[in-house]
Order: structure tokens, then sequence, then C-alpha cells
């Protein structure tokens, strides 16, 4: 079977938004189904190291705020690189905090709802929570990024703890750093010298020109 097999399949980009034992946080994922309509019931796949896990599993609550084409690479860089153990990252992500706890991003997102968990299954490196809407937005606003939007027009990446993560890419590609904010591109599918002049940093929005090769 061609390794690679999966990257065939397509998701939507969503924030999954959790009461942390301190602040509220919220991390980014492309694992969000619908299971079915009646009852209501989604599905969400979180890597048992992720921050995002544990706050789930205590409170047995959390948001999903649908990403949409507008929404900033540099929330994606907030909520998806980095974690909520070690710092606040909706610090510059605005966000309202609901009733339960749970913060709900407003960075140009489609819709939001909050769910209850109902269920959950461990595999080796994730969990499943099954869950249901049980409140959230009244309308659909502007078009929900797909993964492959950003894997292709905002060019992005996957962390080591997303579905999507594929080691070898960072291993064997060559490999461009931003000097204004770290950020590291990557990519054996399209090279760096590939990427259109007008590409910017996803992460700081930095011109395509401040990046230099890592040797
Ligand atoms: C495009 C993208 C998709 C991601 N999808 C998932 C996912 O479905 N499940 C998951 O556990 N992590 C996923 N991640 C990784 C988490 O967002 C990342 O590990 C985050 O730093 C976890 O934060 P936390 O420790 O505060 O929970 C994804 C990241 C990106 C950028």
């Amino acid at each position: 079977m061609y390794d690679k097999i999966l990257t065939s399949l397509s998701y939507g980009m969503c924030a999954v938004g959790v009461k942390g034992a301190t602040a509220p946080n919220a991390c980014i994922v492309n694992t969000v189904i619908q299971i079915s309509s009646y009852p209501m019931t989604v599905a969400v796949s979180i890597n048992h190291s992720n921050y995002t896990n544990e706050c789930i599993k205590r409170s047995g609550e959390f948001t999903v705020s649908v990403l949409s084409e507008n929404t900033s690479g540099a929330v994606i860089g907030a909520l998806g690189f980095t974690s909520g153990r070690d710092g606040n990252k909706l610090d510059n992500v605005r966000h309202k905090i609901l009733r339960e706890g749970a913060p709900v991003i407003q960075e140009d997102i489609c819709c939001w709802f909050l769910c209850r968990v109902v269920h959950h299954v461990e595999t080796v490196t994730h969990t499943i929570f099954i869950a249901e809407p049980v409140a959230g937005s009244e309308v659909i606003k502007g078009t929900p990024m797909t993964y492959e939007f950003y894997k292709n027009v905002i060019k992005g990446k996957s962390p080591k703890y997303a579905p999507t993560y594929i080691p070898e890419e960072e291993e064997y590609a060559e490999k461009f750093a931003c000097t204004i904010c770290s950020y590291e591109y990557s990519s054996l599918l399209i090279p760096f010298e590939e990427l259109p002049p007008s590409w910017v940093c996803p992460i700081c929005g930095a011109p395509k020109s401040v990046f230099r090769k890592i040797e």
C-alpha cells in the first residue's frame, strides 16, 4: 500500500476551545467530523500529548470554532504550534469565553458550537472524543477553511502532534527559516524556490525574501 494514501482524505480546519486548569485554552484541529444529525453528534481526535486532551477529560466539554478562509495564518500559528502548558495562547487571539469557561475564537470564523462529551475511545496516540453539540451560532458565515486550502494556499504545515504530520517530509526536505519569527518551511511537494514571490510567512506575515536556508 502507498504509505501516504491517507493524504487523499479531505478535512476542515477548526479550533477546539477548552476550560484550562488556570485559563481558557484552544488548539487547532483538522479532525472534527459529523457522526450523525439525529441526535446531533460529532467526533474529534486529540493527541495524548496535547494539553487540550487532559482539559477535555477534566471538564467533559469543548467548543468548536470553524475557521474560514479569511482566518489569518497567525491564529493557526498561535494555537496550532504552541501548547497551553507553556503560556496563554489566547493573549493575541480575539475570543469570547462562554459561561462554561471554554473560549470561542472570534477571528473571521464561520460558526461555533459547544459540545458535551458522551463517550471517548483511546488509540495508541490519540483520544477520539464523541460529543453532542448543545449550543452554537445561528448562522454560518463565509467559506470554511479546508486542510487543503491551509496546505496549498496558506502553505501551512502540520506539527508533530497533528494526525496529518509526516516525519519524512521534515527529514529530507530543505529547510528555510523566517528571520522574523523562526517559522521553518520545508516541503518535498512544493520546494521553497517554487513558492510564488507573493508568498508570506504563515505565522508572522513577513515576505518570502526574509527567509534564509538552514544549512
Ligand atoms: C493544521 C493543523 C491540524 C492539527 N490537527 C490536530 C488534530 O486534529 N488533533 C490534535 O490533537 N492536534 C492537532 N494539531 C496539533 C495541535 O494544534 C498542537 O499540537 C497544539 O500545539 C496543541 O496545543 P495544546 O497543547 O495547548 O493542546 C493540528 C495542528 C495544525 C497546525
